[in-house]
Order: structure tokens, then C-alpha cells, then sequence
């Protein structure tokens, strides 16, 4: 429920004997880029969110990746397990136009690799895109999932999450329909909006 108490949010620092990080993301350096989309492909393979269904070639996912710093709206995050970036997660501010949703921001297409899940880094992640959703502002963070994604809808309500509704004909994968599941958080202390 809106003012509930939360857990509190971990240092970045080590944990389960892995070194944990989260930054945002201003430049890539060719590791990272690489690092990234072999993380991105790996979890489209597993099945799991980005959107994406199919693997994507190299070229397309380095350009998808540039042209997404480029986007004014769009902040990048990544995480890092052992340094090297096997996550990530956007956060994504309204266009100047919605004067009325000025208030609110989305956290979309976070993922972490099959290979580096369970170790605490996705909480980590979201932890970090709230943080900078607060300091510019934003009152809610608005997020969606498939009903698929059970990993993701337990660690978005573990954190405060509230489910409002569900849409029907969200998406589509593997030949069938799959429902969504939309959530908010209210950001700011109190839990008001204004
Ligand atoms: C959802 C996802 C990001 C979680 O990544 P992760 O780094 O393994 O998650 P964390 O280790 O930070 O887990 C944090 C909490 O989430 C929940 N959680 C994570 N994985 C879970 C699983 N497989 N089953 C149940 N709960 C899970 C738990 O509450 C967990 O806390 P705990 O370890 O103290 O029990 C990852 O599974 C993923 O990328 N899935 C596919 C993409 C996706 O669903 N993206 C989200 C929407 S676009």
C-alpha cells in the first residue's frame, strides 16, 4: 500500500561474494556495448522481456543501444556483476506535451542475463531508477509486465509495486495472446502526488 514501509535500498557493494553495481549510462566504451547486448540477447533467448522476441543481430543492437542515449526522455541504466554489465533498465520521462502526467515517469525493459539472476542486482537496478525518477521530480513510477514474467511481478511487488489493472491483449509471443499487468509506485515521502 501507498506508505508502506519499504526495505531499505543496498549500498552498491558486494554481495553473495559478487561485486554489485548500477550506474547510468552516458557512454559506451566497446566492452560495455558488447557486454550489453550479449546480456540483452541472452535474456531475449530465455524468454523474458525487452519486448524483443527473436535474438537480434549485433549491428541492430548496438545501434538500438547508441540511438537510445540519444533519446532526451530515455535514461539508461546498467547493472554490473564482477564489472561487467549483465543488466540493465530505462527510465523513461513523459514528452513536455502530457502537461497532465508531468508528475509521472515509466521504468521499462529491465532485464538481467539468466547467467547473473539471483544475486539481487534487478532489485539493485530499480532501486537506482526510482532514485533518479525522486531527484528529478517524478511522484509515480509507472511499469508493465507480461503475466509470464512471474520473476518480475514478484520482485516488483516485493519492492512497494501497486497492481491496477490488467490488459487483456497486452502482447503477443509464442502464438498466444498474454495479459499485462500494470503497476505504480508513489515516489515521494507521504505518497502524495502534488
Ligand atoms: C525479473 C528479473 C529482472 C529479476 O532479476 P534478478 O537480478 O534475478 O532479481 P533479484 O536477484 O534482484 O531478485 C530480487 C527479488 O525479486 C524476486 N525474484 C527474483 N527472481 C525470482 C524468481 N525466479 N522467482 C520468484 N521471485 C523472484 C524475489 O522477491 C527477489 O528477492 P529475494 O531474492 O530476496 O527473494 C529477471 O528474472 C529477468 O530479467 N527476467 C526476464 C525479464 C523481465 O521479466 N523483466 C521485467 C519486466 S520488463
Amino acid at each position: 500500500m501507498p506508505g508502506m514501509t519499504q526495505p531499505e535500498p543496498p549500498d552498491d557493494g558486494t554481495a553473495s561474494g559478487h561485486t554489485l553495481a548500477v550506474e547510468r549510462v552516458g557512454d559506451f566504451t566497446d566492452d560495455d556495448l558488447n557486454a550489453l547486448c550479449e546480456a540483452t540477447n541472452a535474456a531475449i533467448i530465455e524468454g523474458g522481456g525487452f519486448g524483443w522476441i527473436n535474438p537480434q543481430g549485433r549491428v541492430s543492437l548496438e545501434s538500438y543501444f547508441r540511438g537510445l542515449l540519444l533519446v532526451p526522455e530515455r535514461q539508461l541504466f546498467v547493472g554490473r556483476l564482477d564489472g561487467v554489465i549483465v543488466g540493465a533498465a530505462q527510465l523513461v520521462r513523459p514528452p513536455r506535451n502530457n502537461e497532465a502526467q508531468a508528475f509521472a515517469a515509466q521504468l521499462q525493459h529491465a532485464f538481467v542475463a539468466p547467467y547473473a539472476r539471483g544475486h539481487g542486482l534487478a532489485r539493485m537496478i530499480t532501486y537506482r531508477v526510482e532514485e533518479s525518477a525522486r531527484s528529478l521530480g517524478y511522484h509515480v513510477l509507472n511499469l508493465d509486465v507480461r503475466e509470464t514474467q512471474e520473476a518480475a511481478i514478484a520482485l516488483y511487488e516485493s519492492l512497494g509495486y501497486i497492481r491496477w489493472g490488467v490488459h487483456p491483449a497486452y502482447a503477443r509471443a509464442g502464438g498466444r495472446t498474454i495479459r499485462g499487468i500494470h503497476y505504480y509506485k508513489l515516489l515521494q515521502p507521504g505518497g502524495r502526488i502534488a
